[in-house]
Formats: C-alpha cells, structure tokens, sequence
C-alpha cells in the first residue's frame, strides 16, 4: 500500500466521516465512529477484447447450466447440527459460529473437523488465540479422532490464503476471526475494517476454491457479535451459541441462512469429552420440571420447524388480583430471561385491563427454563399463564401444555404449526392443551379450544 488515507467509519451503520465527532452524523448513534485504514481502489483495466466487451468480464449463464453438484452438501453428522446448517455444510459457504467465551465454539469445531478428517475430507484448523498445545490438550478429551486434524496457529490471513493454495483444503476453520488480519491494513485486528476484510477474503477464497469456511466470532458484552453488523452480512449461516455457560447443555441457533430455514436450533449437552447431541430436547428443558408448583407452564416452542417443549417460570408478588402490593423503590421491575420484556410488560397490560389481573407496582419475573431464547408470540398464552398462576399460587394444571398469541383485546389468536406443536405435545405424554381455535388436533391428547384469556385461564386453572 503506497499511500495510506484514514477516515472514521461508524461501527453500527458503517457510514464514513471524514473527521471523528462523539456522536455518527448518518445514524445518530454515540460513540461509535472508529479510525480506519482506507483501501485504495484498482481500477478495472479498460481493455477490451475484439468482441467489444471487456476482457475479464465475467460473462452470464443459465441456471439450467450450473452443476447441481455445486449445490451438493456434506453432511456433519453432529446431531441435528446439519438441521441448523439447513441439511448439512455447503460447500462454498462461510458460517459464522458466534457465542461467549467458554461456551463451546471451539470444542464444536474441533469435533466437526475431526468428524470430516475421518470421512476423508481435507481439513485445516487455524487458531489466532489458542497455541497448538492447548488445542493438543482438548483434542485429546474429545470422542472423535481429533488428534488428526491439521492445525496451524497463525494469525496472518495473507499467509493462511498462501497456504491454501498450495494445500487447498475442503474445510477451514478461523478461530477467530477477531484475531487474524490482513497485514497490509493498518488497521488492529478485530476491528471493524479488518473484520470485514478478513470476512470478504475468506468468503472469496471458499467460493473459488469450493471450500466451507467456519469463522468464530465473540460476543459483546452486550450480547451482539463483536464487529460490523456487516460481518453477519458478508456470511452464509449465522450460528449463534445462546443462553449462558453455566448450563451443562448447550443451544446452537441458526440466525441467518441462505440455504434453508432461519431458528433451527440443534441442542447439545457439554460432557468431560466434548459435546454431546440431545436426542429429545424438550425431555431435557422438561427434566427440572416440579408439576404442582405454581408460576409455571409448559409450552411447545417451534423455533425453526421442529417444536421443542420448555417450561417458562413466572415470579410475582402474592396479590396480583385488585390490591398489589407496593414496590420498595422506583418503578415497578418486569425482568424477562429467554423472553422479551416488553412483551411481559403488554401480557401484563392485557391482564389488568382484559382479566382484572393486575401486577401494579409489584415485580414480575418470567424465565424460559434451560436458557432458550424465546421470539415468537405463541408463547403469550404460557407466559400470562405462569404470571397467573404466580399472583394467586395456584399451579397450572401439570398435565397440561398451552400456546398462543394473546392480542390486545385479550383474544387468543392462531399461531404457526398448531399441529406440529399438538403432536410433540401428545408424543411427551401431555394429556391436555389449551390452545386458540383451529384445525382437529392429533389424537393421544385432548385439545380444548380457548378463544381469549378468560377461557385459557378457565382451561388451565379450572
Ligand atoms: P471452548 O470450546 O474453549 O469455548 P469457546 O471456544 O466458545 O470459548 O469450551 C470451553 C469450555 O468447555 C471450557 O470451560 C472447558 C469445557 N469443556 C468441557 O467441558 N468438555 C470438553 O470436552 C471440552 C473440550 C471443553
Ligand atoms: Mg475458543
């Protein structure tokens, strides 16, 4: 790089400032423009062939025409890993696997390179941030054969790329792609530009070569991955570890997919040797379960297009009916985990002003069981269930499982895969749901219809 220009580029939106200010002037966000290195452009050489169009210029074809190889996938074989990957790892493609420290990007890659060494696959594993007898020590816990994976420690993606193409390989893995750079940039690793840089290079360097590129990113403390939103942009799959470590499972999700359906999730149980696929995750997230106890419900989660049963815990003062009690300090508290807090905040509108059910100046705590992150709004009907059930200490009935939209108006509204949900439901040995109005449930499980949350409270507490 002959002359190196700088700017300030804002982390969040990406819009350039040719000067530092506190606050980026495109988004209006604080304190996140950050100094980089500009790359010069090249300009597209101007020949042109006899033909009238440019020499390298890349020429169209039919769709028809492409090899339906090139669409082939390889499978990883890693429970229902190849689910969240969308039927398996294509090549060509960068998946991003994000997650905190010590959750287990590491460790699952490891086991998946492993996995593909056995099946004859060429392999590479690069670490910037673990030295080769550290990875030494964890592959030797591990069931699979990881012993035999290539590994490099080397941060300098020029000479990684080098590498390649002398000993192209069919999986790469980058651990991480905070710690490897691209030297000509002057920027520090992990920050936004040679992140950004590095993401384009290596999902250049998969598409040429056929190869499938894992990326680990960290997480923020924040909880967002660390870097440009524009490195969740520059990749395939985004596979992110949630909830927290100090569960002994652990829940991959697919949050972005080009080739297949967005939430997948695939569960494992972190053991001495690495980690271990859950065959039925909703006995798992179900295992701690206390029929009997109040502020609890069960409902069938369907976050990709395989339902998943949890149970969501509620926590409230004792007289939520008329007379709350009166918060010590400050504003009342609506703590959520695994649900969204407003969402709570609107459940609790709606019960006050649809049910006569009313937190007032109390705290309300809701907790989804085994660190699932829950989006979807079929698990209203659960959630205003434990909150119930919380305020009068009255336990739901155990044998029971309910989901659905609550509205505004207090109606309980049809959610996707009523069906799929119902037959998980029966398939665990529930004997009832409580659900909105719809199509004939399975058989094995009594469906009783509840069409607003007077009759979902009616059906679940009798
Ligand atoms: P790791 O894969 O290093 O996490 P990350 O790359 O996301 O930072 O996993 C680290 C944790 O997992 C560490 O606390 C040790 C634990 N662990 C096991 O419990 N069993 C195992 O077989 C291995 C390899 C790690
Ligand atoms: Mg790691």
């Amino acid at each position: 790089m002959a002359k190196v220009r700088t700017a300030y580029v804002c982390s969040r939106c990406g819009g350039v400032s040719p000067r530092w200010s506190g606050q980026c002037p495109q988004c209006r966000e604080w304190n996140t423009l950050v100094e980089e290195v500009l790359r010069q452009a090249t300009p597209r050489s101007g020949a042109r062939s006899r033909t009238g169009r440019p020499n390298a210029a890349p020429a169209p074809i039919l769709l028809e025409g492409v090899p339906a190889e090139a669409a082939g996938r390889w499978p990883v074989g890693l429970g229902d890993l190849d689910l969240a990957l969308g039927g398996g790892l294509v090549p060509g493609s960068v998946v991003l696997v994000g997650g905190e420290p010590g959750i287990g990007k590491s460790t699952l890659l490891l086991q998946l390179a492993a996995r593909f060494v056995g099946a004859g696959r060429s392999v590479l594993y690069v670490s910037g941030e673990e030295s080769a007898a550290q990875v030494r020590i964890r592959a030797g816990r591990l069931r699979e054969p990881a012993m035999r994976v290539p590994f490099l420690a080397e941060t300098d993606l020029e000479a990684i790329l080098a590498w390649l193409e002398a000993e192209p390989v069919d999986l790469l893995v980058l651990d991480s792609v905070q710690t490897v750079y691209l030297p000509p940039l002057e920027s520090t690793p992990g920050s936004v530009l040679q992140v950004r840089e590095v993401a384009t290079a290596v999902g250049e360097h998969a598409k040429s070569r056929g190869a499938a590129v894992f990326l680990v990113g960290h997480v923020t403390k924040e909880g967002g991955l660390a870097g440009p939103k524009t490195l969740e942009h520059l990749v395939d799959v985004v596979l992110y570890f949630e909830g927290s470590g100090s569960l002994d499972h652990r829940v991959v999700r697919a949050t972005k997919n080009r080739f297949g359906p967005v939430d997948e999730i695939a569960v494992f149980r972190m053991t001495p040797e690495g980690l271990d696929p859950v065959l039925n995750p909703s006995a798992l997230f179900l295992s701690g379960r206390r029929p009997g106890v109040s502020g609890s419900a069960v409902f069938v989660a369907l976050p990709g297009t395989r339902p998943v049963m949890v149970e969501v815990q509620a926590l409230t003062p004792r007289t939520l009916r008329g007379r709350a009690p009166r918060s010590p300090a400050g504003p009342p508290q609506r703590v959520a985990s695994g649900f969204d807090a407003r969402r709570l905040a609107l459940l609790l509108a709606v019960l006050d002003r649809r049910a006569g059910i009313t937190a007032g100046a109390g705290d309300v705590f809701v907790n989804v069981v085994g660190g699932l992150q829950i989006e979807e709004t079929a698990a209203d009907a659960a959630a205003a269930a434990a909150v119930v059930s919380a305020a009068r200490d009255v336990p739901v009935d155990p044998q029971a499982v309910c989901f659905g939209e609550i509205g505004l108006g207090g109606e309980l509204r049809a959610v996707a895969g009523m069906d799929r949900r119902l037959a998980e439901a029966a398939r665990m040995g529930f004997q009832r749901a409580v659900v909105p109005e719809g199509d004939a449930g399975p058989d094995g499980i009594e469906v009783v219809r509840a069409s607003d949350v007077a009759g979902l409270l009616h059906a679940l507490f009798g």
